[in-house]
């Protein structure tokens, strides 16, 4: 098991727009272990590359529904290729702004394409906890935080919750 330093906001690499991988290879499944340990470390439902530091577009998740249905997945360059479904606002925290939770407007269904870790593509619709993380966590390949989704004020009370919450950690 390899853990990576998940990066906090306020690292230029979460704000960077990752480059597509051109090949899959041994080290981006590599990259794709070590997220997932990562990710289950640190008690998260889903990861994007950028948060250990690599600007690339891969993600995971693993997202457990009301039901049972687990979905644990890993893409490489996904995209969101529809949305439909009403919107639909839930509680949304990001293991790089730790201590920061809040309500985010979402579409409620997706389909996102991309491929798998053997380089195979994969089309996958997506409802609900699973439909928020893959979108969630494709913005964080564009350098898109959840907070830069909320209004201008949700945004700056926040952040001063934030900074308050970084200055008393010291
Ligand atoms: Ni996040």
């Amino acid at each position: 098991m390899a853990l990576r330093e998940i990066r906090i906001m306020g690292d230029k690499v979460l704000r960077e727009r990752a480059r597509p991988v051109e090949t899959v290879t041994e080290e981006t499944r590599r990259l794709v272990r070590d997220m997932f340990d990562t990710m289950y470390d640190a008690g998260g439902i889903g990861l994007a590359a950028p948060q250990v530091g690599v600007s690339e577009r891969v993600l995971v998740v693993d997202v457990a529904e009301e039901d049972g249905a687990r979905h644990r997945h890993a893409l490489v360059n996904p995209v969101v290729a529809e949305r439909g479904g009403t919107i639909e606002k839930a509680v949304e925290g990001c293991l790089s702004i730790p201590g920061i939770e809040e309500l985010v407007a979402r579409p409620a269904r997706v389909v996102v394409e991309g491929s798998d870790t053997e380089g195979a593509p994969v089309q996958m619709e997506a409802e609900g906890l699973l439909a928020r993380a893959l979108q969630h966590e494709i913005d964080h390949l564009d350098g898109v935080l959840f907070i830069d989704r909320l209004s201008p004020l949700k945004r700056g009370m926040l952040l001063r919750k934030w900074r308050k919450l970084r200055t008393g950690a010291g």
